[in-house]
């Protein structure tokens, strides 16, 4: 029952002249800033409910005003960042290397395809950072067998090392054990020689008479240093790094029968964008000349 408006004597404020079992309730409405903030909220939220897609129905929801679809949106995008992709790719396969380092974006590009086409190709041989494993050469050192410039590392992805390609790199070292060319004994005393060039602690005791075989037959392709020839893909035996291990054992294997490692040839599977892209990405590994 409505009574008059009075005063609450313990907060002073107004009541609103209801009593509800003798309890009256004050008069403190919202402020006047808080119902316009939430009238203009719902007059926005009608707003959007009409310009974007918001109700559904049966087979399909109210489009909205503006038409706007958020997977159109991003299709878009997509169709875009493939379009430039392509271009860059498509500069990539005509440019020459002088012509792609100058330009940071084909770069950056190039690297970046480099890089995935590294992962799903060379990874399982070479090891995901390039380091390598035994009898599959570290790419990121500068010991190399075939060549260190981008051209040299281009032209070995794309014809591949003793591969099916007519223009693949070539040579082989010969069976000096398996073909009896040279006998156990000299072969351990060629052995003891090269211990000494790779800086194995206790070569052996021939490393004279090794020194002299190798000369008449291993320095026509490891070089009379043994500094290695990339022209036949002899690698350098005075070097820290070793394609296959740096143990006496392992020379005296290589010299008895060589393994003869087989890289494929990448041209009939990869474009020569992505082969590009490869030899940049492999160049840039650290070892690049
Ligand atoms: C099936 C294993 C295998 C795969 C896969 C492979 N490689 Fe090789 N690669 C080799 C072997 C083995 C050699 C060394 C051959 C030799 O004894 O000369 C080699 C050598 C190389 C060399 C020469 C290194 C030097 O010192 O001159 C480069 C560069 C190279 N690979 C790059 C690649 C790239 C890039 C890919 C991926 C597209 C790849 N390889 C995939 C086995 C492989
Ligand atoms: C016709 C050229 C040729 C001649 C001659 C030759 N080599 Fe080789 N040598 C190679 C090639 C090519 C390789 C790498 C091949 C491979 O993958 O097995 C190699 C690899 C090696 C390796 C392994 C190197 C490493 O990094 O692991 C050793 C050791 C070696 N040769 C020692 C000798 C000795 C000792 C002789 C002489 C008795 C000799 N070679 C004669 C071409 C030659």
């Amino acid at each position: 029952m409505p009574t008059k408006i009075e005063k609450d004597e313990h907060s002073g404020t107004d009541t609103t002249g209801h009593v509800w079992d003798g309890v009256r309730e004050l008069n403190t409405p919202l402020p006047k800033w808080w119902v316009w903030v939430y009238a203009a909220c719902v007059v926005w939220g009608f707003a959007l409910f009409l310009l974007y897609p918001s109700i559904p129905y049966g087979s399909g929801y109210f489009h909205g005003l503006l038409g706007y679809s958020s997977r159109v949106e991003a299709m878009k995008g997509v169709a875009e960042m493939h379009a430039r992709h392509a271009a860059d790719m498509d500069r990539i396969a005509s440019a020459d290397f002088a012509t792609i380092k100058a330009d940071p974006k084909l770069v950056a590009t190039a690297e970046a395809a480099g890089r995935i086409a590294f992962a799903n190709n060379c990874q399982p041989c070479h090891g995901a950072g390039g380091e390598g494993h035994v009898g599959y050469p570290a790419l990121g050192d500068d010991v190399w067998l075939w060549g260190g410039k981008v051209e040299d590392i281009a032209a070995t992805i794309t014809h591949g090392i003793r591969s099916t390609d007519a223009d693949a790199r070539n040579s082989q070292m010969p069976s000096f054990g398996a073909d009896g060319q040279l006998t156990a004994a000299q072969i351990g005393a060629v052995a003891d020689y090269v211990s000494t060039l790779y800086g194995i602690a206790t070569p052996g005791p021939d490393v004279q008479k090794g020194a002299a075989l190798f000369a008449d037959n291993c320095a026509v392709c490891h070089g009379d240093k043994g500094q290695g020839n990339r022209e036949v893909g002899a690698p350098p035996l005075a070097a820290k790094v070793h394609l296959y291990g740096n143990d006496r054992a392992t020379i005296v294997a290589q010299i008895t029968r060589p393994r003869m490692g087989v890289m494929p040839n990448w041209n009939t599977r990869l474009d020569p964008a992505t082969i590009k892209s490869l030899a940049l990405y492999v160049h840039a590994l650290g070892g690049g000349e």
